[in-house]
């Protein structure tokens, strides 16, 4: 069940272009990797809470990776230790867990939730990520990721490894692929093998009730990002 939660923060650092915040909250929870939480911003100009997938979960302490893009996570970039953060969740569906082989695709900050999913998945993981230069990613940060499985990175300046954009360099000798990252991103991946995307979009509820997160599939049916999300089957959406 999603709860607030009041999160000390015990860590909230650059990490190469993104930002890694690390709450403490004073219990062990159930997170399935691709879920996410609202944080809420203590601003009076900023209404709605801020959705975040979990990073990585150890005991009673949650992470969250950001990439500063306006207000809300401006703000949340200059929050210090010490500062508790109002936290709701864990929220929506997540991805599936099996055995095999995978690879899992995050484009800029869409590589937040595939940590913790590559440290929950049984078998063989590869990593492919992608950004515009190598600057985006902090070394320690892309450590962590080669830790879990193997790890192949794509600039689209040439900067850090292959040169181009990750969906040039998929392939397809998998059991099942997961992918976070802009849209034009996931609507490139083109493959018959089972994929899951993780999908955004503008979140207010978080909790399935006001339907403002709507998207409409292929079939045209609409489908709630927060609830029957964020993860969806990449066939069902393209
Ligand atoms: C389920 C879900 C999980 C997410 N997980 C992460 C994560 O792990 N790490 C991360 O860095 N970001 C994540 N996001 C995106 C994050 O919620 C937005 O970056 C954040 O809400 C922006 O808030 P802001 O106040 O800083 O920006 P705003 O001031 O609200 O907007 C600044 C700019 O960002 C755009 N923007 C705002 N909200 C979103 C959004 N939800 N999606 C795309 N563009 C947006 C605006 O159109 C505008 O151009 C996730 C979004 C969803 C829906
Ligand atoms: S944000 Fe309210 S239904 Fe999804």
């Amino acid at each position: 069940m999603p709860k607030i939660y009041n999160g000390e923060i015990i860590e909230n650092i650059p990490v190469g272009e993104l930002f890694l915040v690390t709450v403490s909250i004073g219990e062990s929870i159930s997170i399935e990797p691709g879920q996410f939480f609202l944080i809420r911003i203590d601003r009076e100009d900023v209404i709605l809470r801020r959705a975040f997938s979990i990073f990585d979960v150890d005991e009673d302490r949650l992470s969250f990776l950001y990439r500063v893009v306006g207000r809300g996570t401006k703000w949340l970039s200059e929050r210090r230790i010490g500062y508790s953060l109002n936290i709701f969740g864990p929220l929506g569906n997540g991805f599936s867990i099996s055995q095999g082989r995978f690879l899992l695709i995050g484009g800029g900050s869409g590589m937040a939730p595939l940590y913790y999913l590559g440290k929950r998945l049984r078998g063989d993981v590869k990593f492919l990520l992608g950004a515009q230069t190598g600057n985006f990613w902090g070394k320690e940060l892309l450590s962590r990721y080669a830790s879990i499985g193997d790890i192949e990175v794509v600039t689209e300046d040439g900067s850090l490894g292959k040169k181009g954009l990750v969906t040039e360099y998929i392939d397809t000798n998998y059991d099942r692929v997961y992918a976070c990252g802009p849209i034009e991103m996931l609507k490139n991946i083109r493959i018959d093998i089972p994929t899951e995307i993780s999908l955004e979009s503008k979140i207010a509820c978080g909790f399935g009730a006001c339907r403002g997160c709507v998207i409409e599939n292929k079939y045209g049916e609409y489908k709630r990002v927060c609830k029957d999300g964020p993860v969806f089957n990449l066939k069902e959406i393209f």
